[in-house]
């Protein structure tokens, strides 16, 4: 297998779990070292040690600008260089109507959201512009260009990720920088598995309902789908690609939808279009 990713570092947010263990799991398989931040101390522990001698795991906070800093900072004092930032780490936080949203609850899941990639887009530019190289990839959503498909904070975090990715790719493109985010649709994940069944290790139970919610029939959305996604942002293929939103969903925001498609059967073209006024 080709190595797209040769003697590069990235650093993941949220990679204990889900679509940023995936995403490790990917960019070594390539030949990158990775150093993963997450909360969940003990996992990100016991999946660090699988992975073996091209990852560091450390404790991040994405809410702490601290934190991100030192995520960065371990990358650059362990390799010597930030080749991929790829902010994911998130939750789905304040679900319900807008009017009993908590603004506390509101907040937080700003905190983490939008605040955490702001974080990890600030301190992963600064090594990158001076470098004259590198990719960021930050995590948006469907409901991050649609609305009605989430609730309302994580809708608005996820839509802001899409505006600040627009925007400091217009800031650091004339250093050779591109940035880039993603919005997947339903992804077989603790996170999705959480929202259908109310228990993130019931991915298998969730199984049908991420089949049954896919455009594309049979198929859920997984996390090597979007772990794909991220390594092409990241290699050189991607080359001039910047400032995109790619949306890994099926076509789910395009158009396309679960089940039957209910299309026209064929009939002849109406001959007398123009004339008639039809
Ligand atoms: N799964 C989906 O259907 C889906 C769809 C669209 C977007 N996303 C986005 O993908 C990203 C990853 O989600 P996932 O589905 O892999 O979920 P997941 O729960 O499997 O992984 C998320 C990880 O983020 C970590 N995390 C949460 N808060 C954190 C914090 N404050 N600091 C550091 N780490 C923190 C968690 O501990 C967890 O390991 C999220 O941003 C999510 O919004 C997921």
């Amino acid at each position: 297998m080709e190595r797209r990713l040769e003697g590069q570092v990235a650093v993941i947010t949220g990679g204990a779990s889900g679509i940023g263990a995936a995403t490790a799991e990917k960019l070594i398989a390539h030949g990158a070292k990775v150093v993963l931040g997450d909360i969940q101390e003990d996992r990100l522990a016991g999946f660090v040690t699988g992975l073996g001698a091209d990852a560091i795991g450390c404790r991040c906070d994405v809410t702490k600008e601290d934190d991100v800093r030192g995520l960065v900072e371990t990358a650059m004092d362990s390799y010597g260089r930030i080749d991929v930032m790829f902010n994911n780490a998130g939750i789905v936080g304040a679900i319900g109507p807008m009017e009993t949203t908590p603004t506390e609850e509101w907040k937080f899941t700003l905190d983490i959201l939008l605040n955490g990639v702001f974080y990890g887009m600030k301190h992963a530019s600064k090594h990158m512009k001076l470098a004259r190289r590198g990719s960021i990839v930050s995590m948006s959503s469907t409901a991050g260009v649609m609305g009605g498909l989430g609730p309302h904070a994580y809708a608005a975090a996820k839509h802001a990720v899409v505006g600040l990715t627009k925007n400091l790719a217009a800031e650091v493109c004339s250093f050779g920088v591109r940035v880039n985010c993603l919005a997947p649709g339903l992804i077989a994940t603790p996170l999705a598995a959480a929202a259908v069944t109310g228990d993130p290790d019931g991915i298998d139970e969730a199984m049908s309902a991420f089949i049954d919610q896919s455009p594309l029939t049979g198929r859920a959305g997984m996390p090597e789908d979007v772990a794909n996604a991220v390594l092409w942002l990241a290699s050189d293929e991607a080359g001039y690609i910047n400032g995109q939103t790619i949306a890994i969903d099926a076509g789910l925001t395009t158009g396309s939808k679960p089940g039957d498609p209910n299309f026209a059967e064929y009939q002849p073209i109406l001959r007398e279009a123009g004339k008639s006024g039809f």
